[in-house]
């Protein structure tokens, strides 16, 4: 089945786009200090796989940066020919001052180009299902759940916190429904991901590297 999906993501023609955009990030802020901060394509293919499968009316994601993540996903839902994708981000621009604080120490330095909005690579054809929100997910997820009340998935891949990725899987769970996924990337950075499963009595399936999921 991975196999299949993954047929279909090469023939889409997305990772050519995403290298090309890449090269486009590295001339923009090259030397700054800042990375693209994305998730790889093997992470990209799965996540591409998983929402193919469950079909997702309601998709809620935390973390954009550049967009190849929300690429994936907008691909899939584009693909499946239903879905929106509600996304959540508090963009690093390169070249701008933050009051300290605003982002968490721990944090990689995944940049968006100065004067770009967060998903500036992913491809126009694909943006018709999604919704962006900005700000910080503490603060901007709870009435955005509040608001879908159901949902079928749910990605984290904004500060990789203890404390966030613990609020953000305690704040989705409850509005996932059952036989929805809950998704994260960077899991090993914190015990949050597998205190949170083991919590639920679920046992997380490993995606990638990094990825992993949590059925309910
Ligand atoms: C690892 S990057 C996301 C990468 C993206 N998923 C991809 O595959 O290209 C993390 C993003 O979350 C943002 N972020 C950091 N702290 C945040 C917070 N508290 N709330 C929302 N977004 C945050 C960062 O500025 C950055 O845009």
């Amino acid at each position: 089945m991975l196999a299949a999906y993954e047929r279909e993501v090469r023939a889409s023609g997305l990772l050519e786009h995403l290298i090309e955009k890449g090269r486009e990030h590295r001339a923009a802020v090259g030397g700054s200090g800042h990375s693209l901060g994305a998730i790889g394509y093997a992470e990209g293919a799965y996540l591409y796989a998983v929402l193919r499968h469950v079909r997702p009316r309601v998709a809620v994601e935390t973390g954009v940066a550049n967009g190849f993540s929300t690429a994936f996903s907008l691909l899939a839902l584009q693909r499946n020919g239903e879905g929106h994708l509600h996304s959540v981000d508090l963009p690093r621009e390169v070249g701008r001052d933050y009051e300290p604080g605003t982002f968490y120490e721990g944090e990689g330095r995944a940049g968006i180009p100065t004067g770009s909005q967060p998903g500036w690579l992913i491809p126009p054809e694909l943006t018709q299902r999604w919704t962006l929100v900005l700000g910080r997910t503490q603060d901007e997820l709870p009435p955005l759940l509040e608001r879908l009340g159901t949902i079928d998935s749910f990605m984290h891949d904004s500060e990789h916190s203890f404390d966030c990725m613990w609020f953000e899987f305690n704040e989705a769970w409850p509005h996932l429904r059952a036989g929805g996924v809950l998704l994260s990337d960077d899991v090993n950075s914190t015990k949050a991901f597998p205190r949170f499963a083991g919590e639920q009595g679920r046992t997380p399936v490993r995606l990638a590297r990094g990825m992993a999921l949590l059925p309910k």
